[in-house]
C-alpha cells in the first residue's frame, strides 16, 4: 500500500490509502483516525453487491457499527430530492453528530455523500471510498462535494475534506470499459498539465488500460492524487492554480450539456474537450506541432463516441461556454497547454479560434 498526503491548514490534511485489496482493511483506518463508533455507508446498487459486504465485515470486525443507504446508480441522485430523503432516513435512525459518513462509489456518491456529510447537523465526519477510476483519480481527492440543480451541473455544493481515503485499485477489475475510459481522460490531463514524464508513461500503457489490465492502475492513481494533492494543498478553494485541473473542462462541458449529459459523459467530454483545447493552444502559438500531435494521438487513441450523435452548433456551445466558471462579462476564457507538462492559468479566446477548434473536432470524431 502507498500512501499520499493531502496538505492542508488547521489539522485539515489526510492522507489517501492506496493499493490492491485495501477494502479488506477499512475498519483498520477507522481505528487509526479513532472515527466515531457509528457509521452510516451511503452507496450505490452496483458498488453495494459488489463491495459493500467485504467494507461492512471490516467496519464490524473492528467495533463499528454500519447503517447503509443503497441508492440508484446515476447522476440522477446528485439532486436536493435524494439529499431530503437521506436526511430524514438520518434523523428517523437517530443518527447523532458523533458519526461518519462513508462514501463508497463513483462520483457521484462521493459528491452527494460529501455533501450530506457536509450539511447534516452543521457537518460530521466524513470518508471517501472511491471504486471508480474517475473518483480515484480525481473527484474523492479535493473537498469538492455537492449536488446539482435542475438549471445547471454542481451548483449546490461546499468545500469539505475527508478524514481520509481509500482507492482501492483491485475493485477497478468490475468497472465497465466505458467507465474506465472516462477516468483515463482525468489520467490524460495530470500528464498534460503537469508532468511530461507521466504522459509519456501513461501514452505506454494507455491500450492496456483501456483494455481492462487494471495492474496499472494503481500507478496510475498514485501519480494522479500526487498532482492534484499537490494543486489542493497549494490552492484549496480555487483561486488561482487550482484551475488548470479544467483544461479540456470549457469546450468538455459545452459539448456534455450539448448531448443533454446522455450522448458523453463526463470523462470522454474532456477527452474530446482537451483535443480542442490543445487544438486552439496551437493555433494561438502557444503549443508546438509535436506536443500538439501527440496529444492529438493518444486521445485518438481512445475509443469515443462520434460527435455525429451529437447537434454541435457553435452559437450554442459558445453560449455555453461564456457561462463556465472562468469565463468573464467580456471574453471566455480557458486553460491553455504551452507544451506537455505546463498549461496557462485561464485565457482569453477569441471566438472564431474556438469556432475553428469546434470544426477540427466535426472532422476528427
Ligand atoms: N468533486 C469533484 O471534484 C469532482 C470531479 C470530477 C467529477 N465529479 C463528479 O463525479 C461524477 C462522475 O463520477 P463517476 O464517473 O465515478 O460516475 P458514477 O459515480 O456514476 O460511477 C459510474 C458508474 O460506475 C459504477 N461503478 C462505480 N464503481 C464501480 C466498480 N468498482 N465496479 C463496477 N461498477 C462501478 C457506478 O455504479 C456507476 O454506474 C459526476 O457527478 C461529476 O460531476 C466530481
Amino acid at each position: 500500500m502507498n500512501i499520499v498526503r493531502v496538505s492542508l491548514e488547521h489539522h485539515r490534511s489526510y492522507p489517501i490509502y492506496i493499493g490492491s485489496d485495501v477494502l479488506s482493511r477499512t475498519g483498520e483506518f477507522f481505528r487509526k483516525h479513532s472515527l466515531p463508533a457509528q457509521t452510516v455507508v451511503i452507496t450505490d446498487r452496483n458498488v453495494a453487491e459488489r463491495y459493500l459486504p467485504v467494507v461492512k465485515k471490516s467496519l464490524e470486525e473492528k467495533g463499528f457499527s454500519v447503517y447503509s443507504i443503497i441508492l440508484p446508480s446515476g447522476e440522477k441522485q446528485k439532486s436536493l430530492s435524494v439529499c431530503n430523503t437521506i436526511y430524514t432516513r438520518l434523523l428517523q435512525q437517530r443518527i447523532t453528530r458523533t458519526s461518519v459518513v462513508v462514501a463508497l462509489g463513483g462520483g457521484v456518491i462521493g459528491d452527494l455523500a460529501g455533501f450530506i456529510a457536509a450539511t447534516y447537523q452543521r457537518g460530521i465526519d466524513f470518508v471517501q471510498i472511491p471504486t471508480s477510476l474517475l473518483s480515484q483519480v480525481d473527484s474523492s481527492v479535493g473537498g469538492k462535494v455537492g449536488v446539482n440543480h435542475p438549471l445547471a451541473k454542481n451548483m449546490i455544493g461546499a468545500f469539505y475534506q475527508p478524514k481520509f481515503v481509500i482507492a482501492d485499485s483491485s475493485a477497478l477489475r468490475t468497472l465497465p470499459q466505458r467507465e474506465i475510459i472516462c477516468g483515463l481522460g482525468e489520467v490524460v490531463k495530470y500528464g498534460i498539465i503537469m508532468n511530461k514524464d507521466f504522459f509519456n508513461f501513461v501514452e505506454e500503457n494507455l491500450s492496456q488500460a483501456v483494455n481492462g489490465n487494471t495492474d496499472i492502475f494503481s500507478s496510475f492513481v498514485e501519480e494522479s492524487c500526487t498532482m492534484k494533492a499537490f494543486i489542493v494543498s497549494k490552492d484549496e478553494k480555487e483561486n488561482g492554480l487550482r484551475a488548470i485541473l479544467n483544461f479540456g473542462h470549457t469546450i468538455g462541458h459545452a459539448l456534455e450539456q450539448a448531448g443533454k449529459y446522455r450522448v458523453l459523459k463526463h470523462g470522454e467530454a474532456v477527452l474530446l474537450g482537451m483535443a480542442a483545447e490543445a487544438f486552439i493552444s496551437r493555433q494561438l502559438g502557444l503549443l508546438n506541432d509535436n506536443s500538439f500531435n501527440q496529444i492529438f494521438n493518444v486521445i485518438k487513441s481512445i475509443p469515443l463516441p462520434s460527435l455525429k450523435k451529437l447537434p454541435l452548433h457553435s452559437t450554442t456551445l459558445l453560449d455555453t461556454m461564456r457561462k463556465d466558471k472562468k469565463s468573464t462579462a467580456v471574453s471566455i476564457r480557458m486553460v491553455l497547454a504551452k507544451k506537455i507538462g505546463k498549461t496557462t492559468l485561464p485565457f482569453p479566446v477569441q471566438e472564431d479560434v474556438i469556432r475553428e477548434s469546434i470544426k477540427f473536432l466535426q472532422k476528427n470524431f
